[in-house]
C-alpha cells in the first residue's frame, strides 16, 4: 500500500486554538522574533522540538501508575536499569533527568582543559558542556556530505581519515574519548551506518580511546540500518541496536526522544571506575543512583517507550511519513537537506533565501515566516545557534543556516503533515519577501534560546 498510516489509534487528544496571521504578527513582535519566546498555545504546529513532545501510549499511562516513588532501590528503577542494559548492553547504567545531565555528568568526569573531543557531529548542548569543561568539540563529517542536495545514504557517518588526522595532531593523551551522534541531528538527522561505528570503534580500540555513543535517537538509526545496509536486512531492530552499542564503551541518551517519554535520560559505561566517579557527582546535583532527579513513574514510562521505540511497524511509520513530507517538498523544489532525515527535515536557509546575508540569519528569518503564515513553530540551525564572536568582536558564522521541523513522535496525524507542506510552500512561493534580523540582545551562552531580534530595515 502507498499510503501510509499510523499504527495506532488516538484515545486522547489535545486541541489546538487556531490563530489568524495578523494575530501572529503581533505574537511575534512581542516575542521578539525569537520562536522559544512564544507560548505554546499560540502555535498550531510545533516542530520545534521532537524531545519530550511524543505522545505516550496506553501502556506508558497504566506505567505511570505502576511507578514506585520509593527513595531507594524502586522497582521501577529495577525495570528500567533491566530493560535497559537488555536493549543496550552496557553493565553501568544510571539515570538522569534528561540527557545534557548525563553529558554533564560524562564530561566533568573525563575531559581536562583545551582536551580534544571529535564527533560526526556534536549537538548543541554536547558542544557547550564540553566547551564549559574547557574542552574543544570538533565535528568530523566528510567534506562532500557537506553539499545538502547529495541524496546518498548515511550522511551522519564520521569521516575516517579525519579522525586519524586529529589523533595525530593532537595525541592520545589529548582526546580523552571519541563521540558519535546516532541520528546526527545538527547534521541534518542523518544515520551512521554499523560499518562507519565499527570502524570508528577499531581505531578508538587502538589507540585505547573509550568510544561514547550520543544514544538519542538509536532506533531510528537502526530503522535505517536495517532499510540500507544490505548485511542487515534480516536482522531484527532489537539485534541491530544491541549490535551498535556492542562497539562502544558507553552511552549517553535522552529519553525524551527514542524513550518516547517527556522526560529522563541516563548515562551508561562499561568502566567502573568512571561509573564510580560518576555516581558520586550524580548524588550531589542529579539524586541517589535509583532515580537520578526523575519520579519512579518517568523511569517506568521509560522503560516501556524504549521498548515501543525498537517496533518495525512504529518505525517504518515514522520514517516513511518523514519522507513523504520531504520529498513532496522537494517535488515542489523547496530546498531541503537530502535524503530525509530520522526526525526532522531540515530547511536549507541559504538556498531558500540566497538574498538575506547570513550576518542577518535566513534561517531565523524563515522560521518566523512559517509561524506567520501558518503557526508553524520550527528552530533554526544556523548562525542563531551556533554562531560566536571573534576575540576583536567580530561575528563567526556557522557552516550551515538550516531549519529544522522537527516531527513529535505519534502526535500528528498525516493531515497535518500535509497542512505543513501546503503553509512551506506557500512560503517558499514568496521568499523574496523574507526580511533579515539583527540581534539586540544575547546571552553568554545558547543564545538561541533567549536571544531578543528585530526586522532589518530593508531586505
Ligand atoms: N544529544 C542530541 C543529539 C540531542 O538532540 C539532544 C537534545 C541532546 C543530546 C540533549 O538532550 O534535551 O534531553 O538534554 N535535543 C533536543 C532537540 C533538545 O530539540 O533536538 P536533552
Amino acid at each position: 500500500m502507498k499510503t501510509i498510516i499510523e499504527p495506532f489509534k488516538i484515545k486522547s487528544v489535545e486541541s489546538i486554538k487556531m490563530n489568524s496571521k495578523e494575530e501572529r504578527i503581533e505574537i511575534l513582535k512581542k516575542a521578539h522574533y525569537n520562536l522559544f519566546q512564544v507560548k505554546s498555545s499560540d502555535v498550531i504546529i510545533d516542530l520545534l522540538t521532537d524531545s519530550g513532545t511524543g505522545a505516550m501510549s496506553s501502556k506508558q499511562w497504566a506505567g505511570i501508575m505502576n511507578g514506585d516513588e520509593s527513595y531507594a532501590g524502586s522497582n521501577s528503577f529495577i525495570l528500567f536499569e533491566k530493560t535497559v542494559k537488555e536493549i543496550f548492553g552496557f553493565k553501568y547504567i544510571l539515570p538522569t533527568h534528561q540527557g545534557r545531565a548525563a553529558e554533564r555528568i560524562l564530561f566533568s568526569v573525563m575531559i581536562n582543559k583545551n582536551d580534544v573531543i571529535p564527533s560526526n557531529t556534536h549537538f548543541d548542548t554536547t558542544r557547550a558542556n564540553i566547551e564549559y569543561q574547557g574542552g574543544i568539540a570538533l565535528d568530523l563529517i566528510p567534506d562532500k556530505f557537506k553539499n545538502s542536495q547529495i541524496d546518498t545514504i548515511f550522511k551522519g557517518n564520521m569521516c575516517i581519515d579525519k579522525l586519524n588526522a586529529i589523533i595525530k595532531e593532537h595525541g592520545v593523551q589529548k582526546i580523552p574519548l571519541i563521540m558519535i551522534t546516532i541520528t546526527n541531528n545538527s547534521g541534518g538527522g542523518q544515520p551512521v551506518s554499523m560499518d562507519n561505528i565499527k570502524q570508528v570503534s577499531k581505531i578508538a580500540k587502538k589507540y585505547k580511546i573509550p568510544l561514547y555513543i550520543d544514544a538519542c535517537r538509536f532506533a531510528e538509526n537502526a530503522f535505517f540500518i536495517k532499510r540500507d545496509e544490505e548485511k542487515y536486512k534480516d536482522k531484527s531492530i532489537k539485534d541491530i541496536v544491541y549490535e551498535m552499542f556492542s562497539y562502544a564503551d558507553g552511552c549517553t541518551m535522552s529519553a525524551k526522544k527514542d524513550g518516547i517519554a517527556n522526560i529522563g535520560g541516563f548515562l551508561c559505561t562499561n568502566d567502573i571506575e568512571v561509573a564510580e566517579k560518576k555516581k558520586n557527582l550524580l548524588i550531589l546535583t542529579e539524586g541517589f543512583t535509583t532515580y537520578g532527579g526523575l519520579a519512579g513513574r518517568d523511569l517506568e514510562a521509560i522503560a516501556i517507550g524504549l521498548k515501543e521505540a525498537i517496533d518495525f511497524d512504529y518505525l517504518e511509520y515514522r520514517i516513511k511519513s518523514i519522507e513523504y513530507l520531504g520529498r513532496k517538498l522537494i517535488e515542489y523544489k523547496v530546498p531541503i537537506i537530502r535524503p530525509p532525515g530520522g526526525h526532522a527535515i531540515y530547511l536549507d536557509a541559504k538556498l531558500f533565501a540566497p538574498h538575506i546575508d547570513p550576518c542577518n540569519f535566513p534561517g531565523q528569518s524563515l522560521a518566523c515566516q512559517l509561524y506567520i503564515e501558518g503557526g508553524i513553530r520550527a528552530s533554526e540551525i544556523g548562525s542563531l545557534m551556533f554562531g560566536k564572536y571573534s576575540k576583536d568582536g567580530k561575528p563567526i558564522l556557522s557552516k550551515n543556516e538550516l531549519v529544522r521541523l522537527a516531527i513529535p513522535r505519534r502526535t500528528y496525524t498525516q493531515s497535518h503533515i500535509d497542512y505543513v507542506i501546503e503553509v512551506i510552500k506557500n512560503v517558499y512561493d514568496n521568499r523574496s519577501s523574507l526580511k533579515g534580523l539583527v540581534i539586540l540582545k544575547e546571552p553568554r551562552f545558547l543564545r538561541h534560546f533567549t536571544a531578543k531580534l528585530k526586522l532589518r530595515d530593508n531586505k
